[in-house]
């Protein structure tokens, strides 16, 4: 019998699906599962007709697979994953390759590559975004670790990917070690982002113009005709129209508390670490925790007697407003994750292709949409592009939504709605702008209160000085080091 070119090992609903994809594209998989009753299930049922084998221990997966072999691991983040490896090494030889395709986090997935590259184990860490449908029928998959393993799982994860109108695959060779995690959890933080812009569009459409389900979901139908054509705006119209069993929009009965498993807060930390600027993806997070403060929410709009008043004036002109806004935010929230995609290139020397990154979320993936196809373009343009909003494309843009963004982000904070990401998203930009900023007064009081040195405009930059400024406090200035 013909050996198996694949094992997938994890038998939820990400694993299962990827398996039926890859062996609709001609691959023969060997799936496994710890408990082994899931493999038979899977067999049975979801597999049954297909040339899918099952394993019932590793040893057996392991004795399946033509060499070298390919596992992938479709667990839990975390402690599992190691785990699984420590079972599999013994089991494995050299030159045999481990893929990772869990939401891993990225220093995890540097750790691991170095270490099995020792045991002469080649590793894989790989972003799979799309969710259940994605991995079903075409996922985004963005793989880094050992390059050397890279042209075996190629025809792989390439064949089973999303691909553009192009026909390009939304997949390709991200970078060495936690790479291609790296950039799954960038594009998950880019997600947080594109989610709360929605909800505050959302937001003050309902409560600042008081529309109904059905106009917002006109509304956003109508947004997805333009350049902010994207899947979640379209999944988003889909449920502003969804009714529950008692026929009220099902929306207005979820709990506005929301949910997150982490890798949000990687990427808002990780800006912090490398000194990005990354302020709208950071908020999103802030958003989530803020909302899942319900019980104290509650009490301080009793406390506060919290109202939001209404938004006077042509519905229209402010629903034209409001895209403008959510659309310029998104560039800024884009524009910004690829300032931190490039800062951890330059730092960890991934030499990462921002264009192909790009690309990679065209399609498939949950961010998917057209804007992304104008974001590889500028990088194919320019690949030194530092700021995405520099760019001839989203500078006009940002410049033609300019006075209906400010206009959206002043009335919002008139009528007492909370926009973090709008707003900041404006900040940001107003901020990135400015040649003269009054970090001099920071300076000045860094300096004052702990002889902290500053640079001068009228001298060279690397210059520091101190001044004693009450005459009390010397001239000894503090060491210099900056985090
Ligand atoms: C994807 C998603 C996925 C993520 C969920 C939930 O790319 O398919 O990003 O990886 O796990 O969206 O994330 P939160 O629970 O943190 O919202």
């Amino acid at each position: 019998m013909k050996k198996g070119d694949i094992g997938v090992i994890g038998l939820a609903v990400m694993g299962q699906n990827l398996i039926l994809n890859m062996n609709d594209h001609g691959f023969k998989v060997v799936a496994f599962n710890r408990t082994t009753s899931k493999v038979d299930d899977f067999l049975n049922d979801a597999a049954k007709g297909t040339d899918v084998i099952g394993a019932h221990s590793l040893e057996d997966l392991v004795e399946k697979l033509e060499t070298p072999r390919k596992i992938m691991l479709m667990v839990r983040a975390g402690d599992v994953v190691d785990k699984f490896i420590d079972k599999l090494v013994p089991l494995l030889d050299e030159g045999d390759i481990i893929i990772d395709g869990g939401n891993s986090n990225y220093p995890d997935t540097n750790r691991r590559t170095q270490e099995l590259a020792e045991k002469g184990i080649r590793y894989i860490g790989t972003g799979v975004s799309g969710g259940e449908e994605g991995a079903r029928f075409g996922p985004s998959i963005m793989p880094g670790g050992n390059p050397e393993a890279w042209p075996f799982v190629k025809p792989i994860l390439q064949g089973i990917s999303a691909k553009t109108d192009q026909n390009e695959p939304c997949c390709d060779w991200v970078g060495k070690n936690g790479a291609g995690h790296f950039v799954k959890m960038v594009h998950n933080g880019i997600e947080y982002g594109d989610m709360q812009l929605i909800s505050e569009a959302y937001h003050f459409m309902k409560e600042g113009l008081g529309m109904s389900y059905e106009e917002m979901q006109e509304a956003f139908k109508q947004f997805n005709t333009t350049e902010l054509d994207s899947y979640l705006v379209e999944i988003t119209t889909d449920i502003l129209g969804y009714k529950d069993e008692d026929g009220q929009p099902l929306v207005e009965h979820i709990l506005d508390a929301a949910g997150q498993k982490g890798t949000g807060k990687w990427t808002g930390i990780n800006a912090l670490d490398l000194g990005i600027p990354l302020t709208l993806i950071s908020e999103s997070v802030f958003a989530r925790c803020l909302s899942s403060l319900k019980d104290q929410r509650v009490e301080a709009a009793k406390h506060f007697n919290k109202q939001i008043d209404k938004v006077e004036g042509d519905k229209a002109q402010w629903l034209e407003a409001i895209r403008q806004a959510l659309l310029a935010s998104k560039i800024i929230s884009y524009a910004q994750g690829f300032m931190l995609i490039r800062e951890a290139s330059e730092q960890f020397n991934w030499d990462l292709n921002y264009g192909g990154v790009a690309l990679m979320w065209r399609g498939g993936c949950i961010i998917r949409s057209a804007f992304l196809g104008n974001i590889r373009d500028a990088y194919e343009n320019n690949p030194d592009l530092q700021f995405l909003g520099s760019d001839p494309y989203f500078k006009d843009i940002l410049e033609d939504c300019m006075s209906s963004w400010r206009k959206v982000v002043a009335k919002s904070i008139e009528v007492g709605l909370p926009m973090p990401c709008m707003a900041s998203a404006l900040t940001f930009l107003d901020g990135y702008t400015t040649d003269r900023l009054p970090a001099n007064m920071i300076q000045a009081q860094r300096d004052y209160f702990g002889a902290h040195t500053y640079e001068r405009t009228d001298k060279a930059r690397g210059e520091f000085f101190h001044t004693n400024w009450t005459g009390k406090g010397g001239n000894t200035a503090s060491t210099t080091y900056d985090v």
